[in-house]
């Protein structure tokens, strides 16, 4: 009987693969096919990327002939076309090619399309995995059935200086928060399979370490010890290969020297190699080009050369491919096959998306309107929008606000605005219904539009103005309660927004002492793309809300926090260092021979003598309305080997009166190592619920992924010894320890 049911299921499974590997040999035939009919000029054509002249996202250089490369078949790819209209009267132009190659178009959808989502930092800091892959998901059905096929995201480059302004692009400072981030947010864009209608291809960027870049100066130069590189950086990209990310976008800095977008290391070795990416890698903006900046091509023609031979498949608006590659080739300083492999990399993806079989199929304007105005999309928002709010501060309770208070002063540069809540990097959509943005004064006259509400602008985000100071305490003097929102304008963090000041800018923190001398109820929401410092402010008011910048629907996810109806649980992605001259300051620092037993100490210990060597709030930390209390930390053994694993258990307890969420986290620290090993890192995390008095059981499982790392040689695995175990609110704030050997 037995024989009989295998040699079924042989049959069966030879059938299958066999089908499948002609599925798969069918879209490879069919980009050999095509290859085989095309110049030398076309296949260069499909290596061009150009960007539309709605939006620019970098250095414009003119081009009056875009549109007739395109009906030449000489551009593979443009970004910043939106819209069905557009997307389709450009396809309509490539249609008339002699081989008809259907365009890509590209588009950076980093946290929304038309409906915005709070900016990756923020959402990071919601550490809900299954919110940022809705978040992203929704990202995706909207700018799909707007004629867009791929997003220049998720940015997965791990940042762990606030100077930098693109912190706010990605999932903040930690490795394994970052790559459990990467691969939803690969997966949201992407969907179940590539190709869905309502799906984009996803692009992993920066590839590399383009966060690290020197005094968080952007586009500045990176060096790291190799180790740094794949302890640290890399492994949010190798998530992203392993959620099956389509494309990545290599970097504008130099790492170690070597220009990321001619690092064939980083391109070739690594990704290519190694990591087996079957994708194709478009350069950064001008990047190839600009390998002539950082004075390693002598010229456009050494920078083509540079790129194609280190595995950067498209040049994206940087013209040395359309102006050199083909000439590389003639001369034979570039093999056609290399030439080839890039674009049957582009044509496979192509294929892919069915695009040859309709290249106007995600251009439908009636899928179109019936995507960009679902309901649910902004009921999404709104969740993880208040998901991602972290509670800093709360003396005496303040936080949640009464609905039955009966006057509300509403103070501050970001009470009104609109765009400012979007923060960096949203989709400017021409014909946008304002109204679709919910701004924070609107926000509080949805929930408490019975109360007397006051506002006053109180000041700018910049400059030295005060005079609408003594507005703003008059309005204050004749609340109940005040709420005062300040921080960044939409524009003060992201690309090209390095800070070497990341203190509240202009007279903000004044216009909070003036207020809080009123001796009113205070609640300051701080609304910013980075980690800001604010000590005043944090050592002066008694409740302060962390708020981002939360997307479209900002006022109402504000206002379901500020009056408890939905209890905050965000948990900060990201130091808040004291000052400047603490960075880079992150938690998984190596513990020094001489370490500071405590914030105090400066005796021949490793600290600073004219400030506490701690961070203002500590990566992990955030409040809630409610109190946990963690308990009955039980290990199923305090051995392993390497083939076996630690069964770990707790209970959590909401002892406070209010339903809420605690992020548990669990950290471990390698007690010796043939390197020297972090004082802690975060290994696993769990996001649970519990309405007050509930108490719920949590596991974990150690196992040797857990332990392992590069050691000097760049091998990767454990070593035996000791370890520490380490279960805690935030990662200064471990409520529960154990020990346990690796043998
Ligand atoms: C920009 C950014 C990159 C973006 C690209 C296209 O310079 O560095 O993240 O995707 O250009 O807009």
């Amino acid at each position: 009987m037995k024989k009989t049911a295998f040699s079924q299921f042989l049959i069966f499974f030879s059938f299958m693969s066999s089908t499948a590997f002609s599925l798969e040999r069918t879209i490879d035939q069919k980009v050999d096919a095509l290859l085989k009919q095309m110049t030398l000029e076309e296949k260069v054509g499909q290596l061009t990327q150009y960007t539309g002249d709605l939006a620019a996202t970098g250095p414009i250089t003119i081009n009056p002939n875009k549109q007739s490369e395109i009906r030449n078949g000489l551009v593979g790819s443009m970004l910043n076309v939106l819209g069905t209209r557009y997307t389709r009267q450009y396809q309509e132009l490539a249609m008339q090619s002699r081989l008809k190659i259907p365009l890509l178009f590209g588009l950076d959808v980093i946290h929304g399309y038309k409906t915005t989502f709070p900016i990756p930092l923020a959402e990071a800091a919601s550490w809900d995995l299954d919110a940022m892959e809705l978040s992203a998901r929704i990202s995706a059905a909207e700018a799909a059935a707007s004629g867009i096929h791929w997003t220049f995201a998720p940015m997965v480059d791990i940042a762990r200086d606030p100077r930098w302004g693109r912190v706010m692009e990605g999932a903040g400072e930690d490795t394994y928060l970052g790559s459990k981030i990467a691969f939803s947010r690969v997966r949201g864009f992407q969907g179940e399979k590539l190709g869905g209608i309502d799906s984009v291809m996803a692009c992993a960027k920066h590839f590399a370490a383009y966060g690290a870049a020197i005094g968080g100066r952007d586009y500045n130069s990176v060096d790291m010890s190799e180790r740094t590189l794949w302890e640290t950086y890399l492994p949010p990209f190798k998530a992203a290969v392993d959620a099956g990310a389509a494309t990545f976008m290599n970097s504008f800095n130099d790492l170690n020297g070597i220009p990321a977008t001619g690092n064939s290391y980083l391109q070739r070795d690594i990704l290519k190699g190694k990591w087996g990416f079957k994708g194709f890698v478009v350069s950064d903006w001008g990047s190839i080009g600009e390998m002539v900046s950082h004075g390693y091509a002598k010229d456009g023609k050494e920078a083509a050369l540079a790129a194609i031979a280190a595995g950067s498949d498209m040049d994206m608006e940087s013209n040395a491919y359309r102006n050199n590659l083909a000439q590389l080739v003639k001369e034979k300083k570039v093999p056609v096959k290399l030439v080839d492999d890039a674009v049957k990399r582009i044509l496979r993806k192509k294929f892919e998306l069915g695009l040859f079989d309709d290249p106007y199929r995600f251009s439908d304007p009636e899928r179109e309107q019936k995507a960009l105005n679902d309901p649910a999309h902004a009921l999404a928002a709104r969740e993880i929008a208040a998901k991602s709010i972290v509670l800093l501060k709360n003396e005496n309770n303040l936080l949640p606000l009464s609905k039955d208070i009966k006057t509300i002063a509403f103070i501050g540069p970001m009470v009104k605005p609109l765009r400012d809540n979007h923060g960096f990097w949203a989709v400017e959509l021409k014909d946008m219904d304002p109204g679709y943005i919910v701004s924070q004064w609107q926000g509080l006259q949805n929930k408490v539009g019975g109360a007397t509400l006051l506002y006053a602008k109180g000041c700018d985000f910049e400059g030295d103005n005060k005079d609408g100071f003594a507005e703003a305490v008059a309005a204050a003097g004749r609340a109940d309660a005040v709420i005062l929102s300040i921080g960044e304008r939409w524009n003060m963090s992201g690309e090209a927004k390095s800070r070497s000041s990341i203190h509240l800018p202009g007279v903000q923190e004044d216009l909070v002492k003036a207020i809080q001398a009123t001796g009113k109820p205070l609640v300051v929401l701080i609304n910013a793309g980075r980690p800001l410092i604010f000590n005043w402010t944090a050592d002066n008011v008694p409740a302060i809300l962390y708020t981002w910048w939360l997307g479209s629907q900002a006022g109402n996810a504000i206002a379901d926090v500020l009056f408890g109806d939905y209890n905050p649980s965000g948990k900060l992605p990201m130091t808040f260092p004291r000052e400047e001259g603490q960075l880079p300051i992150y938690y998984d620092h190596f513990n020094t021979g001489r370490p500071a037993p405590d914030e105090t100490a400066v005796n021949y210990v490793s600290a600073y003598i004219d400030l506490k060597n701690s961070p203002k709030f500590p990566f992990g930390y955030g409040l809630s309305y409610t109190t946990f209390q963690y308990s009955d930390l039980k290990l199923s053994g305090t051995e392993m080997k390497r083939d076996g694993n630690i069964e770990v258990s707790l209970n959590v307890t909401n002892t406070g009166k209010v339903a809420g969420e605690e992020v548990v986290q669990l950290y471990l620290r390698d007690k010796a190592g043939s390197v020297v090993r972090p004082v802690m890192q975060l290994k696993d995390f769990r996001k649970i619920k519990l309405a007050a008095g509930e108490t719920k059981p949590v596991k974990f499982i150690i196992d040797n992924s857990k332990l392992s790392f590069y050691n000097k040689n760049l091998e990767y695995g454990s070593e035996e010894g000791g370890f520490v175990l380490m279960i805690g609110s935030s990662s200064a704030d471990i409520r529960l320890k154990a020990e346990f050997e690796l043998k």
